[in-house]
């Protein structure tokens, strides 16, 4: 499966400012037992966020997605992750798990909150598991793995915009653009109470 050719920039931009290569997932090899010990315990982890949150466990009680089912795509991405290699197919998988929370409307704040929270606890059980050298070095790789996700589906969510908005309207990207910096710029002066040329 081939990217279209502006996702590919997105992904280039991503991959280059996080960093997760090739490297990462060797490491996520090499620590297969690792996440074979400790998967079910982080699956059931999320799981726990995801439905004690009550602005998440609405996306669950409106049918938007199904707890059971997200435990189970988990254990299979998971298992992906540690046969995977940093190629355009691999990344083109992350976009798709992107777009997998956007089309169930999930929004960006809570992929961070739960990025976050997942961060907690894989470093405790990563320093507890292998100690802090390796431990602290597997977190970082993860991190940047969770981190590339979440970054994935702010890109999509902002593409989606962009292109219905264009869309709906027939506006040009210039005059979208600067439509948009206008409604920033109240919305800027609503928060400080400066008046719109922000003064
Ligand atoms: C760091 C943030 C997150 C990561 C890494 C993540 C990861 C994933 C993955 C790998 C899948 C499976 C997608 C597939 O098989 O193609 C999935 C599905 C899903 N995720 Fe997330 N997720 C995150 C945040 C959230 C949040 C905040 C919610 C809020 C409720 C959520 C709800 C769901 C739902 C409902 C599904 C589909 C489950 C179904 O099959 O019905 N996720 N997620």
């Amino acid at each position: 499966m081939e990217l279209p050719i502006g996702q590919k920039a997105h992904v280039e931009d991503i991959r280059g400012m996080i960093g997760l290569g090739e490297a990462d997932l060797e490491l996520f090899r090499k620590h297969r037992e690792f996440f074979q010990r400790h998967g079910g315990a982080l699956i059931d982890f999320i799981a726990g966020v995801v439905s004690g949150h009550p602005e998440s466990a609405r996306v669950f009680e409106e049918g938007r997605g199904d707890l059971e089912s997200l435990k189970r795509r988990l254990g299979v991405w998971l298992g992906e992750i540690l046969e995977a290699h940093a190629t355009e197919q691999f990344w083109t998988r992350q976009l798709v798990i992107g777009l997998e929370h956007i089309q169930r409307r999930i929004p960006n704040r809570q992929m961070v909150g739960l990025a976050t929270r997942i961060r907690e606890v894989v470093l405790k059980l990563a320093i507890e598991d292998l100690g802090v050298e390796e431990g602290v070095e597997l977190y970082l790789a993860f991190q940047r793995m969770l981190d590339s996700v979440v970054a994935l589906t702010t890109t999509v969510v902002d593409e989606g915009y962009r292109r219905s908005l264009l869309e709906a309207t027939g506006f040009t990207w210039e005059l979208a653009e600067r439509l948009e910096a206008m409604t920033l710029r109240s919305l800027k002066a609503e928060l400080t109470g400066e008046d719109e040329s922000g003064r």
